[in-house]
């Protein structure tokens, strides 16, 4: 009796619960938009980049060197990623050396003690790479290496890449005439019909007894516009899909460093890769800055973005700080130079520096960063050291925009940078973040920002979150001049991720974008030059909408974001419009806030795109549950 009395009281709610939905379905919201008025101009620099050597961001990731601690640092057990290699009866041992390097900046090497070997029993070292080295097919590497020999009969060093399962030479090559005194040694190497993999190892041996010091071993693919020392192409792709108006580098934490001689010596990651010396990262591993100042600058330019170029201002992250004064001039002085390099001509010392390494024309610089994330010095010194930076940099280069990092009590500062690191229920209810902020206030980069649900990527309900909050940059895009999602990337393999729910995930051979990634996609590729008029009645709390309109292509973009588990039927006022009776619909939806992409599922949530008919001043729409949709629409 009981049971039937409840399974009667069940039913009744389930035909309740039907009917309000239904009631719910039947109730669509209507959004009005009115497409002659205009309400804020949108920054043409909206959605940029924001990256630093985090999660092997660079190192593993983006930088497309194969070979990891290529200038052989040590750890407490040997010398990571390197191994020594003793064929049939050869028999050898290697070691690091602290007394022999090619260079003042590469101080030590990697010793080879050779004692016995013939060119059927060979003797080296091998180098396991970034988890791996990815091979394609019929494709040509690029190698070199430093070395020095204790005698010129060590003879020819072979190289050769392995395959890990098949232990067979999958391309090979030789190298002869290794003299007595430190030089570089270049080489090819050429594969054959093989199939794509990242499970691979670099060898390097020799045939005959002897020592042979080695440093700075590098292998690179074909990179993204043919650069020497350059990018892996898809991950360039996936950025360059992103339509990313600039480039806030160089961090993040990884500006700051740990201690203060761990900071980001820009110095010291320009010219020859043998002139760096590499340094440690906070993000626990070592940088080999390969990913130099000049090499940032053009990615800028292969992908037509600004840099956004922070400089380090004396505080760095376990809360050592430099006193405002006489101790932070050398380091405004550093800024200066860092700028001059960036943006001088060939008459200036910082900018012929950058001529001889090899780029002629000066980069257009707009912002500069003064520090990162300030509010963390308990010193209260910010306010100090970011005058300080701002009346040098001001005096030098009047038109330079300057970004401070944390509100300053004494002053405006041109641009305030912004984090937010939420959970998508924070930026549902924090959409309107920017809609009464003060606008006689300083300008806002939101410099880093992400919902956090998901890992190591994140997943549709995040996707919800950020487009939710995308729509609220774009509504004050007149004041938010600047936002950048972060972090960037993520290495999804073991160990590889130091921070989770990162935009773009890859291992040594794939890549993918997660759903956040779409919705950055998405946002960044259908955006006007300003805002319209407009207002939205009887939808729900999860309803985002953001519109604007291209002046010059004479397209209006309706953003609509339905963070519901439900769908959502739409009226779309349009009073007055003149439209074209068809538009584009891009589309990217799940069908529950948990579902993602990921390295063997890349392309589970991916935007669709389609044609929409029957748009005129008056049509309807139904928006699926858990979607982000935008609708182009030609104005006529
Ligand atoms: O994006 C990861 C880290 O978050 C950045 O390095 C830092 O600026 C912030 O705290």
């Amino acid at each position: 009796m009981i049971g039937k009395t409840f399974a009667n009281a069940a039913l009744l709610a389930a035909v309740v619960l039907t009917a309000t939905l239904a009631s719910a379905q039947a109730m669509p919201a209507v959004l009005t938009i009115y497409a002659d008025k205009p309400v804020s101009a949108v920054s043409p620099t909206l959605y940029g980049l924001m990256t630093e050597e985090i999660n092997y961001s660079y190192d593993g990731g983006l930088y497309a060197e194969m070979v990891r601690n290529r200038t052989f640092h040590g750890s407490w057990d040997g010398i990571q990623s390197w191994y020594l290699v003793e064929d049939g009866n050869a028999a050898a041992k290697i070691a690091p050396d602290k007394q022999n390097g090619p260079s003042e900046a590469l101080k030590n090497s990697m010793r080879l003690d050779v004692q016995k070997a013939d060119p059927a029993n060979q003797a080296g070292l091998l180098n396991v790479g970034y988890w791996g080295m990815a091979l394609q097919p019929n494709t040509t590497y690029k190698g070199s290496f430093y070395a020095k020999a204790g005698s010129a009969d060590i003879g020819p060093v072979t190289i050769s890449l392995m395959g890990n399962d098949s232990g067979k030479v999958v391309a090979t090559t030789a190298v002869s005439g290794v003299t007595t005194d430190w030089s570089q040694y270049n080489f090819t190497l050429t594969t054959g019909a093989i199939e794509p993999s990242a499970a691979n190892h670099l060898v390097m041996t020799v045939g005959h007894p002897g020592t042979l010091w080695m440093d700075l071993v590098s292998l690179f693919p074909p990179t993204y516009h043919n650069r020497t020392n350059g990018n892996r192409i898809d991950l360039m792709q996936r950025l360059a899909a992103m339509h990313p108006a600039f480039l806030r580098f160089p961090g993040g934490n990884y500006l700051e460093g740990d201690y203060i001689p761990d900071r980001f010596e820009w110095k010291k990651t320009i010219g020859p890769l043998v002139d760096r010396p590499t340094h440690p990262s906070p993000w626990m591993y070592h940088s080999s800055d390969g990913m130099g100042l000049l090499e940032f600058l053009e990615w800028c330019e292969d992908l037509k973005m600004r840099p956004l170029l922070a400089v380090y201002a004396g505080y760095s992250l376990k809360g050592d700080h430099v006193n405002p004064g006489a101790d932070l001039e050398p380091y405004i002085q550093d800024a200066l130079d860092e700028i001059e390099y960036v943006t001088g001509g060939p008459e200036t010392k910082w900018g012929a520096e950058r001529v001889k390494d090899g780029h002629a024309d000066p980069f257009k610089l707009t912002y500069v960063e003064i520090g990162n994330e300030d509010w963390f010095d308990k010193s209260g010194s910010y306010d100090e050291r970011y005058a300080q930076f701002y009346k040098a940099i001001k005096t030098r280069y009047p038109s330079l925009q300057l970004i401070a990092t944390a509100p300053l009590k004494n002053m405006k500062p041109d641009v305030l940078d912004e984090h937010f690191y939420v959970r998508a229920t924070q930026n549902f209810h924090d959409a309107n973040h920017y809609d009464k902020t003060d606008r006689n206030g300083p300008k806002i980069f939101v410099g880093e920002w992400a919902t956090r649900e998901g890992t190591p990527t994140p997943n549709m309900g995040a996707a919800l979150g950020d487009a939710a909050w995308m729509t609220g940059l774009e509504r004050n895009s007149d004041i938010v001049v600047m936002a950048s999602y972060a972090p960037l990337f993520v290495n999804v393999n073991p160990g590889g991720m130091q921070w989770e729910s990162d935009l773009i995930g890859y291992d040594t051979l794939h890549s993918y974008g997660s759903p956040s990634y779409w919705a950055q996609v998405m946002f960044a590729s259908y955006l006007g030059d300003h805002t319209l008029k407009s207002e939205v009645q009887g939808a729900g709390e999860k309803f985002f909408y953001s519109i604007s309109k291209s002046t010059a292509k004479k397209q209006l973009y309706l953003k609509l974001v339905n963070a519901e588990s439900t769908p959502l039927p739409v009226e779309i006022d349009l009073p007055g419009a003149t439209l074209a009776s068809t538009a584009k619909l891009v589309s990217l939806s799940a069908l529950d806030t948990q579902a993602t992409n990921s390295i063997n599922n890349p392309e589970f949530i991916v935007p669709v795109d389609s044609t929409i008919s029957g748009v005129s001043s008056h049509f309807s729409r139904t928006l699926p549950a858990y979607s982000i949709q935008i609708i182009q629409i030609d104005e006529q």
